[in-house]
């Protein structure tokens, strides 16, 4: 595949993640979670935002020097200040790039920056030359972008390319896009701006609408080719796009998408986790990927299916992501083949068909009053039918 399919991925569960409320980590958590998306053949970390504290401050150092096979990149405000700061944390990066950002839709203008669009389009080329003077990687957003006006968006991307910035950042920022819609403002932007192929096209959807994935991939079609997402899709109020989603989303539909990217993917389910260990946010059993119950089987059906054949109702194998194995798991919906398949794994055979009738249905009186039956359960459901018998 050529590398024009390729698509960067760009992860900010050390930034936009960690603003996720309760969800801050120290500067060794953060370092830990830093040398795993390494191992993992992130392209970018965020490692975080180097004027926020000095203790983010630090975290970004440390980061930028212990890693150097992923680039590194702090954010920054399209302010003096915040790009010096940022420089200087990555001082000593084999790679590093600065993030810098102002907003661009006529609400935060008016409201939040109480700026005129002409001086927003300054202070941003300002901002993004500066930048260059530190660094050769640099990398411009322009904030609530899916609420900006077209127009003014291809103005300002203009003059940033100009002024050095190698990659375009079009953020969702309020999760307020809707696949069809964000597909063409992202095709209209690379179609219209005429240096447009001077720099990367990026998104960064936030999951307000849990659309954050959906719009991600709908940008990649239409010529976006860096996603930023997090680790269990981590990050402010709803989140983030997922990374485990958007890459294996990549992965399993590479046929159709025609893209690919970098990531080892067995190094998806140990990353969740140490996010999820560092912060103290739990996966629910459901998350796409990274759930618990991702690759478990408990109805019948399904299990009889996946033991004849496991892509009857499997998608991709729990090893390409860093599972040890799928899972069947025993109750109420459960069938006989599995049944029989489990304490077989147990070393318990039935001699004849009517000793494992007996031990089933016993099984399914057992499932109606508990959850879920675990190898104990049936050792001595088996054990009590034969002493029984
Ligand atoms: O959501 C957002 O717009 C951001 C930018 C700073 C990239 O996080
Ligand atoms: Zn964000």
């Amino acid at each position: 595949m050529s590398n024009d399919n390729r698509v960067i991925i760009f992860d900010t569960t050390l930034r936009d993640g960690e603003q996720s409320p309760g969800a801050s980590m120290t500067r060794d958590e953060k370092l830990r979670v830093a040398k795993q998306l390494e191992k993992m053949r992130v392209d970018v970390i965020e490692a975080g935002f180097a004027i926020a504290s000095p203790g983010d401050f630090e975290s970004v150092k440390t980061i930028a020097e212990a890693v150097t096979e992923s680039r590194v990149c702090s954010l920054s405000r399209a302010l003096d200040a915040d790009i010096d700061r940022a420089g200087e944390a990555l001082q000593n990066a084999a790679m590093g790039r600065i993030h810098t950002f102002i907003a661009t839709s006529p609400i935060h203008m008016k409201y939040k920056l109480q700026m005129e669009p002409d001086q927003v389009v300054e202070q941003a080329v300002k901002a993004v030359t500066r930048a260059r003077n530190l660094i050769d990687d640099v990398e411009f957003s322009l904030e609530d972008a899916s609420r900006s006006e077209l127009d003014f968006m291809c103005r300002i991307i203009e003059k940033v390319i100009d002024a050095g910035a190698s990659t375009i950042n079009i953020p969702d920022t309020v999760g307020y896009a809707v696949p069809e819609e964000f597909a063409h403002t992202i095709g209209q932007l690379v179609q219209r701006i005429p240096n447009a192929d001077k720099a990367i096209f990026s998104v960064h959807c936030h999951n307000d609408l849990g659309l954050a994935v959906a719009n991600s991939l709908a940008a990649v079609g239409a010529g976006a080719r860096q996603v930023e997402c997090t680790i269990n899709g981590l990050g402010e109020r709803a989140g983030n796009a997922s990374l485990e989603e958007i890459v294996m989303a990549i992965r399993t539909r590479k046929d159709t998408l025609g893209l690919e990217t970098n990531i080892d993917t067995t190094q998806i389910v140990p990353a969740s986790r140490l996010v999820s260990s560092v912060t103290g946010f739990p996966v629910q059993p459901n998350k796409a990927i990274v759930g618990a119950n991702a690759f478990a089987h408990e109805s019948g059906i399904h299990q009889d299916g996946v033991l004849k054949h496991r892509e009857t109702y499997e998608i991709m194998t729990a090893q390409d992501v860093g599972w040890n194995t799928n899972r069947m798991v025993l109750g109420k919906h459960s069938g006989r083949a599995a049944f029989r398949s489990r304490l077989e794994e147990l070393g318990t055979t039935f001699a004849t068909d009517s000793e494992l009738n007996n031990a089933f249905s016993r099984f399914k009186d057992l499932a109606d009053k508990k959850h879920e039956i675990f190898d104990e359960d049936l050792v001595a459901l088996v054990s009590d039918t034969r002493a029984e018998a």
